[in-house]
């Protein structure tokens, strides 16, 4: 059997799929919510920021407008990043890089940028392990939002596997959640639930220490 690993899935994919991605979720609660909180800060890091659509938003609704702002962003699919570079290269009041690479193999060599906040939307459900990316997040920054997809809130059991498409997914339990970012020290500041269409959603923000 052939081991299938979870970048797979969006190495090689076209610029139209993260086009299409980005329309599905364009203007949901959560994605809204991460829009709002990234708003705030100069310096901002972005994991799985796919072909720049989060960061081309910010850039519309005037984020680096008056003022230089630092953005890095990580994107495990090589063509995607590509994208993404050239959002940022279009701006020249962002200075930052996007990383074609995976964000946790960058945190353990501890090459992480300084920041304020960092984004994740639309990424720790297709981890098997939600908790490792904050946790290892929380080291260089001291506030993380992420945007959870597919939440199942009446289990108290994360359930998932491997999708059709190709992608691993996990539906993340509010209880769980919970229980797990108390047990690794971080300070849940909030966990809401958020409706896209008849999907649920979950808005996070962590903190270090609890
Ligand atoms: C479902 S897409 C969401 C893309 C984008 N954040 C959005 O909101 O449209 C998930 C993306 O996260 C990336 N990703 C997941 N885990 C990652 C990691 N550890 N480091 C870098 N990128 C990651 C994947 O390659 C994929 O492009």
């Amino acid at each position: 059997m052939t081991e299938r690993k979870y970048g797979d899935v969006w190495k090689n994919t076209d610029k139209k799929l993260w086009d299409d991605m980005w329309a599905a979720h364009a203007g949901s609660p959560m994605t809204e919510a991460v829009l709002a909180e990234a708003l705030k800060v100069d310096r901002l890091i972005e994991v799985g920021c796919g072909a720049g659509h989060m960061l081309a938003e910010l850039i519309k609704r005037g984020w680096s407008k008056g003022a230089t702002r630092a953005y890095q962003g990580f994107e495990i699919g090589r063509k995607p990043a590509e994208a993404a570079r050239k959002v940022l290269g279009a701006d020249y009041d962002v200075v930052g890089r996007i990383e074609a690479g995976d964000f946790m193999d960058t945190a353990s060599a501890g090459m992480v940028d300084e920041a304020t906040l960092l984004i994740a939307r639309g990424v720790v459900q297709h981890h098997a392990h939600w908790s490792l990316l904050p946790l290892a997040a929380l080291r260089f920054v001291p506030r993380v939002v992420l945007g959870i997809g597919y939440t199942n809130t009446r289990s108290d059991r994360h359930t998932g596997g491997w999708q059709p498409k190709g992608c691993y997914d996990v539906h993340v339990s509010i209880p769980l959640l919970k229980i797990e970012a108390a047990a690794m020290g971080m300070k849940l500041v909030r966990c809401e639930p958020m409706m896209r269409g008849n999907r649920r959603e979950l808005f996070v923000v962590l903190e270090r220490g609890q």
